[in-house]
This record gives C-alpha cells, structure tokens and sequence, in this order.
C-alpha cells in the first residue's frame, strides 16, 4: 500500500511523551529496527522530549537501560540510536517553554509525534504552532484516543485544523499498521469469489471479535475515562468493520479509502437506550486464571469528578455489541463486535457467515444441521485464513451420500516474521504518506456512534456484569460470541 508522495524522507523525529509505556513498549523499539534495516535516512535524529529532567547522557543511560532486551542482539543499531537522540525537558502545558526548547528545530523540516494523553494535544500543537514548527513541510503525529467524546474530538480537530491542513495530519490507529489487517482489503478487493458474495443476500452475520489475555494494570487511572468502549471500540474495532463493509474505493489512495471508511460510519445506527437491553453487554473481570496464572480482578478507580446527579454505572473491561450499517449493502446484517481484557485466550478474529443454500438436497445431514459456510480471518496471534465449506469427501462409494463439513485451511506454511505495526506507520509518517492514517472527519463520525452507546448506557442505567479472569466474558455475552471464539482457546491449548 506505500504510495511515495514526496521525494525525500523528513529526517528529524520530535518525540513527546518519550519516557511514556507506549514510548518504551513500541516506539523505540520500532526505531531501532529501522535503523537496523537501514530504512531510515542517513541523516535522522531523533529529539526525545519529556518532563523529567534528564540531561542527553542520563537519557542515553535510561533509554540503553530500558532496551537492554534488544540490546545483547542488536547491540550497533542501539548505539546507532543513543548517538542520534538528544533530549529536552520541557513542561508540555507552558506554550513559552515549548517555544524556548524547541524552536531551535523550526529550520527543518519536522516530523511531531504526540505520545501523549489527549488532553495534551491542544496545549502542545499551539506550543508547536508559535515555535514555527507546524509551518511548511512539517506533520504532526498523534495517537489515539483523540478526544474522549465527539465534542471533544471536535475540539482537538478544531485546535489543530487552525494550525496546519489536514494532509500533515497523521492520526494513528496501530491497527492499520498490522500487515493482516492491510490484507482484509486484499482479500476483499482481489477476489471475484467475495466480490460476488459480499453483502446482505448471502452474508447472515459479521462477528469481529478483539480478545485479550492481559489486564489494565497499572492503567487505571486512564481506563476509569475510557473503559472498553472508547479504548478499543471506537477506534481500533471501528476500523475493522469499516474495512470490511465500505464500498470499493475508486483507488488505494488515502482519501479514496477514508471516504469509503467514514461513509459506513456513518451509517451505523445509532443505539438508544431501549436497544441496549438486547443489544449490547458491559462486563468487568474478577479475580480468575489466565494462562494457568492467576490474576486478580479489575479495581475501578472512582472519580473525583464523577457528577453526583448522574449514577456511576462503573467502567467496563469487555463489551459486547450488535451493531447495524443502514445502507443497501448491509441492510439487516448483524455485525456483532467483542472485545475484552482477561479472557481466555489472545485473538483477533473476523468471522463472516454466509445464509444458508438456498434448497437442500441432502438426506444426511438433515437441512437443520448443514453448517452454513463461514470465512475466519484469524489476525492475530498468527495469520490464518480459513473457509468452512460442506462436503462429502469421505462418502462411500455407493450408498447415500453424506455431507460433512470441511475447512479449506489457507494458513501459510512458514509463517511470515511480522514487523511491529509502528514500524510502518514510522515510515509512512516520515514519507507523507496518509493511507494508513485516520482523518478527522471518520474519528468524529465513530465518537457519533460511540456516544449513542454511552448516553444509552447512561440512560438505562446500563451495570457491568462481573466475569471471571481467563473467561469468554459474562455468560448473558454468549450469543455475541463467534463459534469459533472456543476453538481458539482448543488450538492453543492443544486439546
Ligand atoms: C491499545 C489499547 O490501543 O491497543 C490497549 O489502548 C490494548 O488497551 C491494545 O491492549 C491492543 O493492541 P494489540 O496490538 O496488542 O492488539
């Protein structure tokens, strides 16, 4: 999907929230490697800005120290890295200590990545903005979440459209940057057999399930805000469904795709509270075993703030949703999503069931018992991409025939060393290049639809059911689960 819109890289990285978990976790990381592969340009430098006060060599001594995991195998590409960073201190919500620290690099091109929690975004962008360094060729970079509601996305968009134009935005969804989410667009746009198959006459149900093994700990403080349905839902599983149910864009470029994506966000339905009974389940996990470890439960951190006319119907660690895309393709389609912490297994997965045929011929099975066939795109841990087809392979050579099912398994033999998703999205920043970015218009158009499902759970006074750690999540989410969601867990098990 690269597509090289300016002829040179930008070469200088100004990383805030250097010292941050996602910093440490994946950014740097992600540089390193792309230092090793030679994929940055000869002249990149890297500043790394942070609230502590650090000078360049006690920063070179915390950052060796913190990739002394890579260390021992890529020891050049580290040294390469620390000798390429210099670090500022600098107080993020002071516009004047932005300006002193960092106008020094208003002479370059410059590539600004927002490491930060969102109430940052604004107060750093106009710091950036009066240090000259939102003008010309220069991009700003931010991660998710972009706001906590739509009033508030509106307003980071607002603050930063008054600085500099949508095309040196990057607003990152790492999803996007997962090679086997880049290729639910191949198989949907490159195949005949899906083309021709791809919507309501003969899709039953949609299930893109985002499951997780590990907990919030140590987030606390950030998921009290947010719970499941902003952390997960609203960007990275709102990406997935848009995916796979846009319209074929006329072309693979940015703004081709994000028409087609923001469109079917914004044709979901929006949920009222009468529809959240049915409709969705909130769950918060309790103490249990994942992974043959126990762990213990979630603990909700209570809000200072919290209004007290408005009840505290607690934050959820999983949710479970029916959502509906009203449009002629998906009209009365059910797209169920599910995402939790602590459950049973890790996987990312997108099962799409197909209606059944249309007469049955078969004695054997009877019609109620023919599996309808079903497309599993498994994502994540590994990539593996299989069709349940019916069958009678295993028939007699007379007699009657009887019909099994069969899963036509397209996993690859040697599975692919897969890069970090910020490796790409690196790249793709520091290139201009947009495709895998999110635009303004669609983060609003998916906090729309997630405040509809916020108010509803307000309104109905919506509670958390409890789930034990290392489960599929509360029991009334069964019927929201995919069938395979089980086997995910035998596969990995062995059993
Ligand atoms: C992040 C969420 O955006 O995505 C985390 O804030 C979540 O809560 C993570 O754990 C999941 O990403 P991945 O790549 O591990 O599936």
């Amino acid at each position: 999907m690269a597509e090289h819109t300016e002829p040179r890289m930008h070469d200088t990285l100004l990383l805030f929230g250097a010292t941050g978990d996602l910093s440490q976790r994946y950014l740097f990381p992600s540089l390193l490697h792309l230092l090793r592969d030679r994929l940055l340009p000869v002249s990149f430098r890297l500043v790394a800005i942070g609230r502590h006060d650090y000078d360049d060599a006690a920063f070179r001594d915390w950052l060796r120290a913190r990739l002394g995991k890579e260390q021992a195998r890529e020891r050049d590409a580290v040294e390469d890295l620390l000798q390429r960073t210099s670090y500022v201190a600098v107080d993020l919500r002071e516009r004047d200590s932005i300006v002193a620290a960092l106008s020094q690099y208003a002479d370059r091109p410059c590539v600004s990545y927002l490491a930060t929690p969102p109430d940052l975004f604004v107060p750093v962008c106009e710091g950036l903005a009066a240090a000259g360094l939102l003008t010309g060729p220069s991009r700003l970079v931010l991660e998710k979440p972009i706001g906590h509601d739509l009033d508030s996305a509106r307003a980071i968009n607002a603050s930063l459209r008054a600085h500099l134009d949508e095309e040196r935005i990057f607003r990152i969804d790492h999803y996007l940057g997962k090679a086997p989410v880049q290729n639910l667009l191949a198989l949907r746009f490159g195949n005949t057999l899906l083309e021709a198959v791809w919507h309501y006459r003969w899709i039953e149900s949609v299930d893109i399930l985002v499951a997780e093994t590990a907990g919030v700990d140590g987030r606390e403080d950030y998921y009290a805000d947010y719970g499941a349905l902003r952390d997960m839902v609203q960007n990275h599983m709102l990406q997935l469904l848009a995916l796979i149910a846009m319209e074929p864009p006329g072309a693979l470029d940015a703004d081709s795709i994000r028409d087609e994506k923001r469109k079917v966000l914004r044709a979901l339905r929006p949920m009222t509270a009468a529809d959240v009974e049915a409709n969705t389940v909130r769950g918060r996990y309790e103490a249990g075993v994942v992974e043959g470890r126990a762990v213990s439960g979630f603990k909700h951190v209570l809000r200072q703030s919290q209004d007290e006319r408005t009840p505290d119907i607690g934050v959820e660690t999983f949710v479970a949703l029916r959502a509906y895309i009203d449009n002629w393709r998906w009209a009365g389609v059910p797209f169920n999503l599910v995402t939790g912490k602590r459950m049973a297994a890790r996987t990312t997965e997108v099962v799409v069931s197909f209606k059944p045929v249309s007469h049955w011929l078969f004695e054997r099975p009877v019609r109620e018992q023919a599996l309808p066939n079903r497309l599993v795109m498994r994502l994540q841990p590994e990539e593996n991409i299989e069709l349940g087809l019916m069958g009678s392979l295993a028939a007699p050579e007379w007699g009657a025939m009887e019909l099994q099912p069969m899963a036509l398994d397209l996993s690859m033999s040697s599975a692919p060393q897969r890069r970090i998703a910020y490796e790409c999205l690196l790249l793709d920043a520091l290139n201009g290049n947009q495709t895998l970015f999110v635009r303004g218009d669609e983060v609003e158009a998916a906090w729309q639809w997630i405040d509809s499902i916020s108010d509803a759970w307000r309104d109905a006074g919506t509670a958390t059911q409890p789930y034990p750690a290392g489960s599929w999540g509360p029991a009334v989410a069964a019927p929201f689960l995919p069938v395979t969601a089980c086997s995910a867990q035998h596969d990995r098990s062995g059993s």
